[in-house]
């Protein structure tokens, strides 16, 4: 299949373009490179053995005519939706750039592709959308809960936007991916996370400090009610994330209507799980203190992946020793990322 990938110069994305090329497909990327670097295409298409560049459009998702063209160029059997903003915090200070980047961009993309006869996407959606779960293990049936920051309420209007959508237009076929925790890279060292600024998130900031860039990981709470006190989190390998999007290819080419899936191991393991596994996997210690809770998080959050292994016959099949080596791997061998982006060209 021929697939326009939004967003495909980011962390999920350019690792699902390795795993679409190996399973023989081809794709177009459109990205603002507003959180990603150009270079992360240069090495994808070197991982796969590309003699020419992934074709590759810098362009923002809101920009109608541009993508009008790049439709009118190339036929597309389905798009897979990454593009979008992501930062919890960020979002809480910025809603209005949130709900317009976010909502806004999906909006003139379900048009510009509905009116090009491209009704099949794949829409990277969040376990964010569950709240705090009602279950645990989280279940695709669960219901969706309070989103407490505006990125979380974009991640479950546009679910709610694309169902209706689907519903009254059954030629789409619409696959949404509730994807859990994703860290490492790719087991090649060459493509990976690139947080600009202070990461946010655990493992980049568990990188950051291993390398020598930060000093210590302040762990968010340890009175959680939880085995140890800590935060617990379904972590997944990004690897393994992105071939549940080429199962999902294969869910559509069956016509599946609109379908939900949970992306995740069906594990939980703690901060300190994971200062542990760190640890272990590369003989590095990493220094931590504990810090009050952050505002805004759950104590426990881990999938019931069973219906992806059911309906898509996938299963993630990396551990945590993979994924702590390959974030490690990827960071020591990239301690700057991939740098600085002069790349302004439209
Ligand atoms: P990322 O920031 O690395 O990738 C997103 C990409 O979209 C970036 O390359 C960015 O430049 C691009 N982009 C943003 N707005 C755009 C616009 N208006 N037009 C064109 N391009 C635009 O993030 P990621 O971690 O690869 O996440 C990919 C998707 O998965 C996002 O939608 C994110 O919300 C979702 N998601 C991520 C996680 C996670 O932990 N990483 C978890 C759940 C869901
Ligand atoms: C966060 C987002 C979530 C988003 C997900 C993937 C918040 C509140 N939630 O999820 O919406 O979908 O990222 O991008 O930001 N931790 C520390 N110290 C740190 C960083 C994290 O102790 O420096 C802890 C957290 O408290 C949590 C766990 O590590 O218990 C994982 O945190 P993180 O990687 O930020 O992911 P989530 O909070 O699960």
């Amino acid at each position: 299949m021929n697939i326009l990938v939004t967003g495909g110069a980011g962390f999920i994305g350019s690792h699902t373009l390795v795993e679409l090329y190996r399973a023989g497909h081809t794709a177009v990327v459109v990205d603002n490179l507003s959180n990603a670097n150009r270079e992360a295409l240069n090495r994808v298409a070197e991982i796969i053995g590309l003699q020419e560049p992934i074709p590759f459009h810098h362009m923002d998702i809101r920009d109608r005519k541009g993508l009008e063209y790049v439709m009118q160029k190339s036929h597309f059997d389905a798009c897979i939706h990454f593009a979008g903003l992501k930062a919890v915090g960020e979002s809480v200070a910025k809603p209005w750039e949130y709900y317009e980047n976010n909502i806004g961009g999906t909006l003139v993309l379900l048009d510009v592709l509905r009116h090009n006869g491209c009704k099949n996407i794949i829409f990277s959606s969040s376990a964010t959308v569950y709240g705090d779960p009602a279950q645990i293990p989280i279940t695709e049936e669960c219901p969706k809960g309070h989103c407490t920051n505006p990125y979380g309420q974009t991640k479950s209007m546009l679910e709610e936007i694309m169902r209706d959508m689907q519903h009254a237009d059954k030629e789409w076929n619409v696959v949404l991916l509730r994807y859990f925790n994703p860290i490492g890279a790719h087991p090649s060292g060459r493509i990976g996370e690139d947080p600009k600024g202070i990461p946010n998130n655990l493992m980049p900031y568990v990188t950051q400090v291993a390398v020598g860039k930060l000093k210590e990981l302040g762990v968010f709470g340890n009175d959680y009610d939880t085995p140890d006190g800590t935060g617990v989190r379904d972590y997944i390998h990004v690897v393994d994330l992105a071939r549940g999007h080429v199962k999902a290819l294969q869910a559509i080419e069956r016509n599946c209507g609109l379908a939900i899936y949970n992306l995740g191991t069906g594990h939980g393991y703690s901060v300190l799980d994971m200062v542990k596994a760190f640890e272990h996997a590369n003989g590095i210690k990493i220094p931590y203190s504990i810090k009050p809770r952050r505002a805004g998080d759950i104590a426990t959050c881990y999938s019931n992946p069973a219906k992806a292994e059911r309906e898509l016959g996938w299963h993630a099949e990396y551990d945590l020793d993979d994924m702590c080596r390959d974030a490690w791997n990827w960071q020591k061998n990239n301690p700057e990322g991939y740098g600085e982006d002069n790349d302004t060209e439209q």
